[in-house]
């Protein structure tokens, strides 16, 4: 009896709580109403109680306060395996969290008395101009998240005039990709790590097809562990085998080397006429770099770069722009923000080439405060691609449109009119 009194005691305080509001009070009060002393009452109530904690996903990109809105309904809308390969990092996803709360150590000092009633966010790369510094930035495998994958992200970064780089592991060609873009984009290489005949051919293509910069990403020549992915592959009820040939997803490895029909459907690695090989010996170094600018008549940037060090070898050697990433947590687990890394990278750099910081960025908060502490611009991964699990293309351009408004706001909040206005002295670590 004493039981049954507690629950109706509980009951009662709940239908109360100005926690429930509408419905969920209206059936808390049915079932105090009910007093009914069943088993699965209180554990109901409870999952109420969480309910109503949780925002109501966004059913329109035009509700969308922010680009966390995109994420919970781009998780219900991607099968959980490619969830996975999304969400996850290394290891323990350590770096993910870090990258994160390396923003979170900065505080902002506004200036006041500016005259920031025309905000100007544009930015110069390579010569280019963009209206704003947020570039989107590679992502493999775009249709496991929405059927136009890169397509739909390429209509987004036209409409919204974007600068878009676009991925080796692409699932739509860099031919496709420039024609929906309606402009040049920035092509990211992984090369073939055995045969330089091979990555040449990749290299023509690209140029051919007038990409005006080669990424090349150098974070992931060792490969990384990818155990978020590992595990969501094994909750999915799908056979992995029925596309990709090599099954699912093992430790230790970015990819599945013997997922060769997977493979055949990236279009940046297929349709080469065949030429005599010409094995490469070991990984990648700076000597293998020479040679692909030695190679290309395109600008050649590198993505990964996270130390003084190698960001003064990259300008010795005639590196046209960095990517102080650490490929959003993904490469090897080192508990360490992009953001904590920028000054370093900066200083290497020496103000002669731009440096593009990525990893984490999620605000325009995060966006003025990469720009005040030295970067060039700012490259974004996961959100936009929530945007296009979520919404597709709408889904996109309503990252983009975010991000570039709060971008703006912070501006105009912190007495900076302009990408060149904003300065070290507005930020101050917390
Ligand atoms: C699912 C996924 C796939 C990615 N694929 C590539 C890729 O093919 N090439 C590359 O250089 N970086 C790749 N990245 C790294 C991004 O370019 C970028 O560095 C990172 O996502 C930025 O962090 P953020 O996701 O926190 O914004 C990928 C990132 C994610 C999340």
């Amino acid at each position: 009896m004493s039981d049954v009194q507690d629950r109706r005691r509980f009951l009662a305080f709940l239908a109360a709580s100005p926690l429930f509001a509408g419905e969920a009070q209206a059936a808390v009060r049915r079932l105090v109403a009910r007093e009914a002393p069943r088993r699965d009452t209180l554990d109901f109530a409870v999952q109420l109680v969480d309910a109503s904690r949780q925002p109501t996903p966004i059913r329109r990109a035009a509700d969308a306060l922010d680009v966390f809105d995109f994420e919970p309904v781009a998780e219900r809308r991607i099968p959980i395996a490619h969830w996975g390969y999304l969400a996850g990092g290394t290891d323990d996803d350590a770096t993910i969290a870090a990258n994160r709360d390396g923003f979170a150590r900065w505080a902002l000092r506004p200036r006041r008395l500016v005259d920031t009633s025309r905000v100007d966010a544009s930015v110069t790369l390579l010569g280019q101009r963009w209206p704003t510094p947020i570039v989107i930035n590679p992502v493999g495998y775009q249709r496991a998240f929405h059927p136009l994958g890169e397509l739909a992200v390429a209509r987004a970064a036209r409409a919204k005039e974007h600068l878009q780089v676009l991925s080796t592991v692409s699932t739509t060609s860099i031919e496709d990709a420039i024609a929906a873009r309606g402009a040049p984009l920035w092509y990211q290489l992984y090369h073939d790590a055995g045969d330089w005949a091979r990555t040449k051919q990749i290299v023509r293509r690209v140029e051919a097809a007038g990409a005006s910069a080669i990424v090349f990403t150098v974070d992931l020549l060792a490969g990384s562990n990818r155990e978020t992915l590992v595990r969501s592959a094994r909750r999915d009820p799908r056979n992995c085998l029925t596309c990709h040939e090599g099954g699912p997803p093992v430790p230790g490895m970015t990819g599945n080397v013997a997922d060769r029909r997977g493979q055949s459907r990236i279009p940046m690695l297929n349709g080469y006429p065949p030429v005599p090989r010409e094995p490469e010996v070991g990984l990648a170094t700076w000597e293998w770099v020479k040679r692909l600018q030695d190679t290309t008549t395109l600008p050649v940037l590198l993505k990964g770069i996270v130390t003084k060090e190698d960001a003064e070898l990259a300008v010795a050697q005639g590196i046209r722009g960095l990517f102080c990433s650490n490929h959003g947590g993904r490469a090897e687990n080192s508990r360490r923000a992009s953001v904590a890394s920028l000054p370093e990278v900066l200083e290497g750099a020496q103000g002669k080439i731009p440096v593009i910081l990525d990893g984490g960025v999620r605000r325009g908060t995060d966006v003025f405060t990469a720009l005040a502490l030295g970067a060039t611009a700012v490259g974004i991964g996961r959100p936009y691609i929530w945007g296009l699990g979520a919404f597709g293309q709408e889904g996109v351009e309503m990252v983009l449109a975010i991000l570039r408004k709060e971008t703006e706001l912070v501006m105009a909040q912190c007495g900076a009119p302009s990408i060149a206005r904003i300065t070290r002295a507005h930020v101050v670590a917390r």
